[in-house]
């Protein structure tokens, strides 16, 4: 099935989201890094902060760049937003994707995203 967990993120436990004041966010895509940002952070700041390599532009919902699949915790992150909507179907929503400019968490989560030497657009020109 598609949405069997992966071998590499079966290991990582995820909290719930009642009492944490920190979570823990694991960057599936760089090496499964792992860091720790207060709850309720947004997604791309954690990434910047952090050096997670989550591929981003405009950082305001406009351009798309950030998107990115939460692997694991979906429920520990919060409602999706119109601005998200524009760049998502259903069918991505429902697979898990979000833009991570806009997506805030509140539990551990595990997100993945195409890197951008393979995403196109912005391929290498040199
Ligand atoms: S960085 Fe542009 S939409 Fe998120």
């Amino acid at each position: 099935m598609s949405d069997a967990v992966p071998p590499a993120l079966a290991r990582i436990e995820t909290t719930e989201t009642t009492s944490v004041t920190t979570v823990t966010v694991t960057f599936v895509t760089n090496a499964m890094k792992a860091v720790t940002a207060p709850r309720n952070s947004n997604l791309l700041r954690i990434s910047l902060r952090e050096q997670g390599g989550i591929p981003f532009k405009c950082g305001g919902g406009l351009c798309g760049t950030c998107r990115c699949r939460i692997e694991l915790g979906r429920e520990n992150t919060d409602s999706v937003k119109p601005k998200e909507r524009r760049h998502l179907t259903e069918a991505d929503l429902a697979a898990g994707y979000r833009m991570a400019c806009q997506t805030f968490v509140n539990g551990d989560v595990a997100v993945s995203w195409v890197p951008r030497d393979l995403a196109g657009g912005n391929a290498a020109r040199s």
